[in-house]
């Protein structure tokens, strides 16, 4: 399947880079302690390979590899001939260490109940974790589908499914009936993890409804239930188990079996430029080598004093990288939270910071910004000393967002880390080192140490400092994704053929280099939008409008948002008979897009509209439309089949905008 061809990014995107004169050199007492000084750069430049090599040891290796890399682009094999467990390294290796009363997660509920689970707590429900999901059946290579709220049986889930070498694929809580059914039969699992529901916003949010509706028919044969909310759940005899019935009654010993350094650990869906989602594969001693890397040298864990958080989901790839896999595998003592930044009030973040004595915190601009909104009263009510640095992931910060960060929230004291990378990467490529590098507020800045990133323009070649093009990235590194689950051709097209003369991997992003060298990412300069750092495709949410029977036509844009970085805005046009009934018609047809996607894709405005603008080759002009949603003059109306079009379009505006 071919993915859409990329514009280039315009010459507004580029001007619109803020020129940012501001430098934040790292702390010196931070820098004297700091994991990772200036001498990695030197390092890894010297012998890439044998760099990865010496972060490849700080994992316990059942066997060691014999060989460090074996590429056949685009197909990488990393530690090859290495044995390792996952979950040994996140977990076991610890507690024989004599770690296991060292806390592993401070688990705060949203409704405020709270549970403490040290590392040798972990290893036990790990275990029998493990030892229930071979009860149902479960063998090395087979799926395991998660679909659980911010609990901690999603880390002891994936925890064992990662043990015994059957690969997970999370999918988010959020996400529809519908798309989970997608993901479980992609990935052919036989097994669904799942719970009553979870706590969001002040109240019960059932999952097990969608998570039976999205089972039915599929080849899901088992059900393991987790009961967070005690709300009352259909039950499907023969099929459904709950988890305190099968886990609490197993063994809390299971010996691990060593898997190849390539052994799958996860799929983890993501939108591409199709309606239908990749399923991203990654495997075990690459991405973990990476993962915990990344965590020591870029959060600068110190696993004896710090008390991490990420605040993110792990039903996305943060969660995966810097919730499980990166922090345990380097021995951290982290915060895992349920819930929504402003229940059951606005200061539920910082009251949570204050209480743990949070040190180190990873969050995305949109919850950022968010708080900016609030107003800075609200964190000033509590005590945030204990930060000695911040991390932001998932869309670019904008520098006044950055600044406000860092003064309000770190007061003034603690390095900021803007991190760039995707789902296809698993672990962070580009960001700066918090002991080593003067940070710029907005800017990515330079590769980690043993990555190679370039920007380069449509031909492939590197542009001068000052220019903008397309990221790349121009070798490969542990964590890169392996495939697309089951369409390697997908894969080689989607991320490998843009560049195939060179070699590149392109990342779909827009980047510019400055005068320093230093990078800045632009966004995305394809049909992917970054809505509050997630991934949404316009063409799977115009197939879900179109799905809906009163839609003949559909064309989806993200237009700037001051708060989630893009907004969805649609464009239909009505089958004839189906009437336009205005703000009723917007809000079913949002709703429709929720139950087929998930509340995260709901378009913020929809607008009926009686023509789409569409070049002579029938391709819709979406960057005309993202002038009208964004209220902008019109660009080049030239190559538009018809441009009156526009004129109707435009009409058709004020429009009837959402919450
Ligand atoms: O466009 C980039 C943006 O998020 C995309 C990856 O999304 P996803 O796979 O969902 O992973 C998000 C969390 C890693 C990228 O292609 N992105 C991510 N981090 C940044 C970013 N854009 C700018 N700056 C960042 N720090």
């Amino acid at each position: 399947m071919s993915e859409t061809p990329p514009a280039p990014p315009s010459k507004d995107t580029l001007s619109n880079l803020m020129h940012e004169d501001r430098r934040f050199p790292p702390p010196s007492g931070l820098a004297a302690e700091a994991n990772v000084t200036a001498a990695a750069y030197a390092d890894a430049a010297s012998d890439r390979i044998a760099f990865w090599e010496e972060q490849a040891r700080r994992l316990d290796w059942g066997r060691p590899w014999t060989n460090a890399l074996e590429w056949e682009p685009p197909f990488a094999r990393w530690f090859e001939g290495g044995l390792l467990n996952v979950a040994v390294n996140a977990v076991d290796r610890h507690v024989d260490a004599g770690h296991g009363d060292q806390v592993a997660i401070h688990w705060e509920g949203e409704p405020g109940d709270t549970r403490t689970i040290t590392y040798a707590q972990l290893k036990d429900e790990v275990c029998k974790a493990a030892n229930a999901l071979v009860e149902l059946g479960v063998r090395a290579g087979d799926r395991v589908m998660i679909y659980l709220p911010m609990i901690p049986e999603a880390v002891f889930a994936m925890l064992a499914c990662a043990r015994l070498g059957a690969p997970h694929s999370v999918v988010f809580g959020g996400f529809s009936a519908e798309a989970l059914r997608n993901r479980i039969e992609d990935a052919r699992a036989r097994v669904l993890i799942t719970a009553d529901g979870g706590f969001r916003r002040g109240r019960p949010n059932a999952l097990k409804p969608a998570a039976d509706e999205a089972a039915e028919g599929t080849g899901i044969e088992r059900v393991l239930v987790v009961r967070r909310t005690g709300e009352t759940v259909p039950f499907t005899e023969g099929r459904d188990v709950w988890w305190h019935d099968l886990v609490d009654r197993q063994s809390a010993a299971h010996t691990p079996d060593y898997f190849d350094a390539e052994q799958p650990l996860f799929i983890l869906y993501t939108s591409g430029t199709t309606a239908k989602p990749k399923g991203i594969l990654h495997t075990s001693g690459g991405y973990l080598t990476q993962a915990a890397y990344t965590h020591h040298a870029v959060f600068d864990l110190k696993p004896d004093t710090d008390v991490y958080w990420c605040a993110a989901d792990i039903g996305w790839v943060t969660g995966h990288t810097y919730i499980v896999y990166g922090p345990l595998a380097n021995r951290a003592t982290q915060v895992m939270y349920e819930g929504t930044p402003d229940t059951p009030h606005r200061g539920r973040f910082w009251e949570i910071i204050q209480k743990y004595g949070v040190t180190l915190l990873y969050t995305a601009p949109t919850v950022i910004r968010t708080f900016m909104k609030w107003g800075e009263d609200v964190p000033a009510k509590y005590d945030l000393s204990s930060l000695r640095l911040l991390g932001s992931v998932g869309e670019p910060i904008n520098p006044e967002a950055w600044i406000w960060y860092r003064d309000t929230i770190g007061g003034g004291r603690t390095p900021v880390v803007d991190t760039w990378w995707q789902t296809e990467t698993g672990a962070i490529m580009i960001s700066p080192l918090p002991g080593v590098t003067a940070a710029k507020p907005g800017s990515a800045q330079v590769a980690l140490p043993g990555i190679a990133a370039d920007v380069v323009d449509g031909d492939g070649v590197p542009v001068p400092d000052g220019g903008g093009g397309y990221l790349v990235l121009t070798e490969p590194w542990p964590s890169m994704l392996r495939g697309i689950w089951g369409d390697p051709e997908r894969y080689a097209d989607t991320y490998w053929s843009r560049f195939a003369g060179q070699g590149f991997y392109f990342a779909g992003d827009g980047a510019k280099k400055d005068g320093d060298g230093d990078l800045w990412l632009l966004g995305r300069v394809d049909d992917v939008m970054n809505v509050s750092g997630h991934r949404i495709s316009t063409t799977e949410v115009e197939s879900a409008l179109v799905s809906n029977p009163q839609v003949a036509e559909a064309a989806v844009v993200g237009a700037t948002d001051p708060t989630t970085g893009q907004g969805i805005v649609a464009f239909v046009i009505l089958r004839g008979g189906a009437a336009d009934k205005g703000p009723e018609l917007a809000a079913e047809l949002r709703d429709h897009v929720a139950r087929e996607i998930g509340p995260i894709a709901k378009p913020r405005q929809i607008l009926v509209v009686p023509e789409l603008p569409k070049t002579r080759s029938g391709k819709i002009m979406r960057r005309l439309l993202r002038d009208v949603a964004e209220n902008r003059s019109l660009g080049d109306v030239t190559t538009l089949q018809d441009s009156s079009v526009m004129d109707l379009i435009s009409a058709k505006l004020p429009t009837s905008k959402e919450d």
